[in-house]
């Protein structure tokens, strides 16, 4: 009887010992490090909300541009096939992520990183014509690239259909 209850003991420091590194391990995994030229280790966005952003700001008159497309499931379904797949110079979902939050597969080392979707508390204060302004044109200075010759300005109003469902 005694023999078993230190079995239990046993058991249970151990699950509670190998749980907390597993959660500890998952913790840092969201912020993979790698070194930058300098040698220097660094944070990739990840998941952090909010994100320090510097991004320039669009000018007044596409500032106040609302989506003109309806948030209909053709045109998320239309944004979401640019987002993996479609977009050209690269898909949008391997810098932005698979799930949006900033950690695509390219996205490592990224200095600023890839701006995080999900995080609503800061999408909420970038508007559908910052956003526009910013695919069409690229952010300088960044990796984000310029999409004025590859997509229509269809495409990227269907695109920010599709981005704004991550942070809902
Ligand atoms: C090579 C990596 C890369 C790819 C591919 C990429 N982005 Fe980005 N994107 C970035 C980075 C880095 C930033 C952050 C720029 C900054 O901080 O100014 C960013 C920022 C943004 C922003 C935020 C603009 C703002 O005002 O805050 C939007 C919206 C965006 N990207 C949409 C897209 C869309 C849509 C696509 C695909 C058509 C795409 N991005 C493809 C790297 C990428």
């Amino acid at each position: 009887m005694r023999r078993r209850a230190i079995m239990v003991c046993v058991v249970l420091v151990f699950a509670v010992v190998f749980g907390a590194a597993h959660a500890n391990s998952q913790e840092v995994l969201k912020y993979i490090s790698s070194p930058d030229s300098a040698g220097n280790i660094f944070r990739v966005a990840s998941g952090i909300c909010p994100q320090k952003r510097n991004t320039r700001s669009a000018p007044t008159r596409y500032l106040k541009k609302k989506n003109p497309l309806p948030g209909s499931p053709e045109n998320i379904q239309e944004g979401k096939l640019l987002y993996y797949k479609d977009a050209k110079p690269t898909a949008c979902g391997l810098c932005h992520g698979l799930k949006g939050n900033g950690n695509g597969r390219l996205a490592r080392g990224l200095n600023p990183p890839p701006r995080n979707f999900t995080c609503a508390e800061l999408m909420d204060s970038i508007s559908d014509g910052q956003m526009f302004w910013i695919i069409k044109n690229g952010s300088k200075g960044t990796a984000m690239p310029v999409h004025k010759g590859t997509l229509s300005d269809k495409k990227i109003w269907q695109l920010i259909r599709f981005i704004r469902q991550f942070a809902n």
